[in-house]
């Protein structure tokens, strides 16, 4: 059984989608084991106070030592034995710290096709762009922002008359998908990584 640690900073629609595809059995082999967020208010912690999730919460604000809250969260996660991050809306970039503890554990979330549009708003930046096409990409986190091994995308068309609300909720119905799909196959061992490159074992068959 992998033990899943999310972490969240806000709403946390993606870790719920993720704890009810575990309970549906469309994720195998894979537990929430804690949900950890940086914002003591985010939405997302009461689901998991409601579901019996445990929770942490370290308080970034007025952080400035990225590397020391880093190896705090470390030291947080020890007990619970952690196999895989997902970052899941959370807004802070983690450090060379937690990257190299998790090595090609981490996964990311993000509402754009990369590496188009990294960063904040990558919704409003592919309208404001002009793209007919957008989407969402589940990566592995390196040390970059948005910049890690891609696992899985899906395009997402972009309507003429779509504003930033309209297209970012097609895509996060996409992204609830997506990251499920990506955390399943990571829990079935069914992920390969070369450098950039990550296959999905069996997938050349389908
Ligand atoms: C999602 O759009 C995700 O792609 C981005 O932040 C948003 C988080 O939404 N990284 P939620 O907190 O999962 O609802």
């Amino acid at each position: 059984m992998i033990n899943i640690a999310v972490f969240i900073s806000g709403r946390g629609s993606n870790f719920t989608a993720i704890s009810e595809n575990i309970k549906k059995g469309v994720i195998k082999n894979g537990r929430i084991s804690v949900v950890f967020s940086n914002n003591p208010d985010a939405l997302g912690l009461e689901y998991a106070r409601e579901n019996g999730i445990e929770v942490i919460v370290l308080p970034s604000k007025g952080v400035s030592n990225r590397e020391e809250y880093d190896r705090e969260i470390i030291r947080l996660l020890e007990p619970f034995k952690i196999d895989l991050i997902c970052l899941a809306g959370y807004m802070r970039i983690v450090t060379m710290e937690l990257v190299n503890k998790y090595n090609n554990r981490i996964m990311n979330i993000h509402p754009s096709l990369l590496p188009s549009f990294k960063g904040l708003h990558a919704q409003k930046q592919a309208l404001e762009y002009g793209v007919k096409v957008s989407g969402c990409t589940v990566h592995f986190v390196d040390g970059g922002m948005d910049t890690g091994p891609i696992i899985l995308q899906k395009s997402v068309e972009v309507k003429d008359d779509d504003s930033e609300d309209s297209l970012s909720s097609r895509i996060l119905s996409e992204e609830h998908k997506l990251y499920s799909r990506a955390v399943d196959l990571f829990c079935n061992g069914l992920i390969e990584i070369e450098g950039r490159k990550v296959a999905v074992i069996g997938a050349g068959n389908e």
